[in-house]
């Protein structure tokens, strides 16, 4: 059994972006690669932590190491984590859809020719780090993730309060700062002692730093 300050610790990761399909053939989709996700299961795996990893559709595949839950919707995901439980963590990096299209089709919709586009019509998706935060199985630590593009402390702060969770790593996905899809990332940690602005970094010093301080919380 290996050693390391999360050894016998499990924690579960989201990470990716889910799929809500519109017909067999189509989906909507948050933009996400997965890479901050990813590095973060590595990262807390090499702290000797269990890791269940439950990723949608991403663009980086898995780190080795880790137990690996794939889904494709929203609703795939939270009952993944749900199934996941108990677990001494949870970070939520997944950028879930909030919306599933609720009239998807069974068949491939066609274009009839008569010019009309088909309506779509949309339901919400659960929030699975606020069931979570708020659930009876609640992890001692719960982490979830804000891509912001304006007063990234204020509304990072706000989304602590609203999801129950412990921690909010924020980042400011602006445009023009390469951070969506990049390899770098510039977070600010929003805990019950404030906001911690961080350098910016690459995505795997992000999630070592991060990993750290897990150890350090669950200790
Ligand atoms: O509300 P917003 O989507 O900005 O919140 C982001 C955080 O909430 C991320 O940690 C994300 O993984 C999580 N989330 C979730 N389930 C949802 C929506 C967001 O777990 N349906």
């Amino acid at each position: 059994l290996g050693g390391g300050p999360l050894a016998g610790r499990h924690v579960i990761v989201t990470s990716g972006p889910t799929h809500e399909p519109i017909d067999p053939v189509r989906y909507i989709a948050n933009r996400s690669s997965g890479a901050q996700g990813t590095a973060l299961a590595a990262a807390l795996r090499d702290l000797g932590a269990r890791v269940t990893f439950v990723t949608g559709p991403a663009s980086v595949p898995p780190p080795g190491g880790v137990g690996v839950v794939r889904v494709e919707t929203a609703r795939e995901m939270a009952a993944a984590v749900a199934a996941a439980l108990p677990a001494d963590a949870a970070v939520m990096a997944a950028a879930v859809a909030d919306w599933r299209v609720a009239n998807a089709s069974g068949q491939k919709l066609k274009k009839d020719g008569s010019g009309k586009a088909p309506a779509l019509e949309f339901a919400e998706n659960p929030d699975i780090l606020a069931t979570v935060s708020k659930g009876p199985q609640r992890p001692r630590l719960v982490v979830g993730f804000a891509a912001e593009t304006t007063d990234v402390v204020a509304h990072a702060t706000a989304k602590r309060a609203r999801k129950g969770c412990d921690w909010i790593v924020a980042n400011d996905v602006s445009p023009g700062t390469g951070i969506m899809g990049g390899a770098e990332n510039a977070v600010t940690l929003i805990s019950e002692a404030g906001a911690e602005e961080w350098l910016r970094m690459g995505k795997d010093e992000v999630a070592r730093k991060l990993a750290a301080r897990i150890a350090e919380a669950l200790r």
